[in-house]
């Protein structure tokens, strides 16, 4: 299974993901936990990329099409996989085609997550992360066990520093001037379901189970 989740900063990709993972056993592949991780360990891409993240802008397509034509050819994808996060500007999306082709592979399913931009900033206000791992809380509606903790390891959670208000409003604003487009670039592939992201995260993983085994 090849599921795309496309959707707004925020939107819940990486929390779907995570369920997604536990449910088909096929890695999560988020370009902003390969990108965070890169900034971590200070390599060059991650010195690179991290003043683009900083201020909430996007990393160019060139260092993202290689660091996913890198990841794709690991064995843990050849059951299938899940993008977070990417493609999220057209020419990623034609990367990301002419990668497939050469693999003979194909998307099966993109799930869009719909949600409103104010929902978003309350959302990302109330985020805490654990690092090493990706995990994603919120101190309202998804908590720790234990408040400041990840619930596996106990180490503790962070604040993302792309989740201040002036950055989150700018990531938004991409978001629709350049990811919200490839809804439609996709579209004709007749393997798009659109969710309204308003709802509890179990109802939202339900209902992304039930289109992806129905459809
Ligand atoms: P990335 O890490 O991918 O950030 P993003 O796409 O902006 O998405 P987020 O991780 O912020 O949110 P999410 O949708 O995963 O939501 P989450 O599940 O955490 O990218 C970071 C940066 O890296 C980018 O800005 C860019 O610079 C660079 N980058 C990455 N990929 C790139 C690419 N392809 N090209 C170029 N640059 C790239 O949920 C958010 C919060 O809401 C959490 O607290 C969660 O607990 C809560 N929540 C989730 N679902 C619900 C719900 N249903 N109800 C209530 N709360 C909920």
């Amino acid at each position: 299974m090849k599921i795309l989740l496309l959707g707004p900063p925020g939107g819940g990709k990486g929390t779907q993901s995570k369920l997604l993972v536990s449910k088909f056993n096929i890695p999560q592949i988020s370009t902003g936990d390969i990108l965070r991780e890169h900034v971590k360990e200070e390599t060059q891409l991650g010195i690179e990329a991290n003043q683009y993240m900083q201020n909430g802008e996007l990393v160019p397509d060139n260092l993202i099409l290689d660091m996913i034509k890198e990841r794709l050819l690991k064995n843990d994808c050849n059951k299938g996989y899940i993008l977070d996060g990417f493609p999220r500007t057209i020419p990623q999306a034609e990367g990301l085609d002419r990668i497939l082709e050469k693999l003979n592979q194909k998307l099966d399913k993109i799930v869009v997550l719909d949600v409103k931009d104010n929902d978003i900033i309350k959302r990302m206000s109330g985020r805490r992360m654990h690092m090493e791992s990706g995990r994603v809380y919120h101190i309202e509606f998804n908590p720790p066990k234990n408040e400041g903790l990840d619930d596996v390891t106990n180490d503790k959670l962070i604040i993302r520093k792309d989740d201040q208000p002036d950055t989150v409003k700018k990531r938004l604003s991409i978001y629709h001037k350049t990811t919200k487009p490839l809804i439609e670039y996709y579209d004709s592939k007749n393997i798009v379901f659109s969710i309204k992201g308003n709802k509890k995260i179990e109802d939202i993983h339900n209902e992304i189970i039930t289109k992806i085994q129905n459809v």
